[in-house]
């Protein structure tokens, strides 16, 4: 076996009478008399290959441990199949069991277990349905990020995961350190003598590159320490953060709808079977959405007309609507769900509750914030046009209690050759939420890693 496995999803689209080997895992045996068929799939597309033995045809002490979630080599014609279901199946002339799975242990041995349990196994439930469609669906959306970029002429950048800075000036980071924690010591001490995080955001080293680039993104793992267990939170995760000079926040609105509208047309596009499934098992409701969304305008409102629209719903909320406060998830749903019933660009927030770097507008009181809410998920997108103007950051980050020395050349940039730039992030997991209608963020990342949990 030196060569290159042809892939499932390619043998679906070999001609009839075609002498074929296929490997992968079994998904399910059933044997009725004089014939066994098994569903085998090796990732490469949501459609099993049905595999036809006729009793005979293989030895029965090497077909006794092709059972479900053993991994098998079969060789065969490609035959035109009568069973409902496929149009193609594999009649077996030679089958190699190279790993058995005892049925009598193997966890995935029956359909239908719940979400906690497949977590439980992170190792073993990307072979079930639901998650190679997502990770399916997950490998896209990547590829997808990239393309829109790219075609656009935006470089790519490779922003640091372990930084001195709190890129959103909010605390809740992960320490990065080798000092013994049962020792007293000194930060110069440290590895990098001096305190050092996992990055929340390469948003402040990719706006290094907007200056001098123009047009950048960045696309990596990011961390935070809130210890927030919901459903939409993980303490590591996927952002893609474009940083773009000469655009202020309408040009950033734009680019960040006509990127969600494409994402979601290439998805639409290249996983039309892993969509189906999850429309069907998942989330009825997903394949609409997605349509609708990727052919209309989003809606856009100021925050200050969001909390009009709040404070006149009538509504009791848990947290009570006034001018000043952040955003609450009841609140963003109630906007993109019922009042809209699609994406809302909710701009211009209160300096008071955003990041120490948006740019202030001349009322002194908001700044020059976005966030895209999505129905079902909330903020997806998290952006702004950036504060460029020296004296005016320098203001701010006192303002915040942030200090000044941590953020020098942050400054610096602002000090040479400053320019009008703006940028944002969008959550890749939110997204993939939202492609595939799955309800917790922790089953559209391989690993998650949440308060309490890590074993992968
Ligand atoms: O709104 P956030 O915090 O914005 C930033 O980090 C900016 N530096 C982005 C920028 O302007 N370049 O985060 C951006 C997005 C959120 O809208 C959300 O989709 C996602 O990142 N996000 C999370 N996803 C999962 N778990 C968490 N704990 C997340 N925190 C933020
Ligand atoms: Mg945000």
């Amino acid at each position: 076996m030196t060569s290159l496995h042809t892939s499932i999803s390619d043998i679906l689209n070999t001609a009839l009478g075609s002498q074929v080997s296929a490997q992968g895992w079994v998904k399910t045996r059933r044997d009725s008399k004089g014939i066994h068929f098994i569903q085998l799939n090796d990732g490469s597309t949501f459609q099993d290959l049905q595999v036809v033995i006729e009793s005979g045809a293989i030895p029965e002490d090497t077909l006794a441990h092709a059972t479900t979630g053993a991994c098998v080599s079969v060789t065969g014609e490609l035959i035109a199949s009568p069973g409902a279901g496929q149009s193609v199946e594999l009649k077996a002339r030679e089958l190699q069991v190279y790993g058995p799975a005892d049925p009598a242990i193997y966890p995935l041995q029956k359909k239908g277990h719940t979400m906690e349990f497949l977590r439980e196994i992170a190792h073993l439930r990307v072979r079930s349905n639901t998650f190679g469609a997502v990770f399916r669906v997950r490998n896209a959306l990547s590829f997808a990020i990239h393309k829109f970029f790219q075609e656009r002429g935006f470089i790519y950048v490779h922003t640091p995961i372990i930084t001195a800075l709190d890129a959103e000036g909010a605390g809740a980071m992960f320490r990065v350190t080798t000092l013994d924690p049962a020792k007293p010591a000194n930060n110069a001490d440290d590895f990098f003598g001096r305190p050092t995080y996992l990055a929340v955001s390469g948003q402040l080293e990719a706006e290094i590159f907007a200056l001098a680039f123009t047009n950048v993104y960045t696309f990596g793992p990011t961390f935070r320490a809130e210890n927030s267990n919901t459903p939409r939170h993980l303490a590591e995760f996927w952002m893609v953060e474009p940083e773009m000079a000469f655009c202020d926040l309408d040009g950033n609105r734009k680019l960040a709808e006509e990127f969600l509208k494409y994402i979601i047309a290439y998805v639409l596009d290249h996983c039309p079977a892993d969509l189906e499934f999850f429309n069907k098992r998942i989330d009825n409701t997903v394949l609409a959405t997605l349509e609708h969304v990727a052919a209309s305008a989003f809606e856009h409102v100021t925050y200050t007309e969001a909390i009009r629209l709040l404070e006149k719903s009538g509504r009791a909320w848990e947290f009570p609507v006034h001018w000043g406060v952040d955003l609450q998830s009841e609140h963003e749903r109630y906007l993109t769900e019922e009042v809209f019933k699609k994406p809302v660009v909710i701009t211009d927030y209160p300096a008071e509750i955003k990041a120490f770097y948006m740019r202030l507008n001349e009322d002194n009181q908001t700044v020059r914030a976005m966030d895209v809410l999505a129905p079902r998920i909330g903020e997806i997108i998290g952006g702004s046009q950036r504060e460029e103007r020296y004296d005016v950051l320098l203001e701010k980050i006192r303002a915040k209690g942030l200090r000044e020395e941590d953020y020098k050349w942050y400054l610096d940039l602002r000090k040479y050759g400053s320019a009008p730039h703006s940028g944002f992030g969008l959550g890749v997991e939110r997204m993939m939420m939202y492609l595939t209608g799955m309800k917790n963020i922790r089953d559209v990342i391989a690993f998650p890693r949440n308060p309490g949990s890590a074993e992968f």
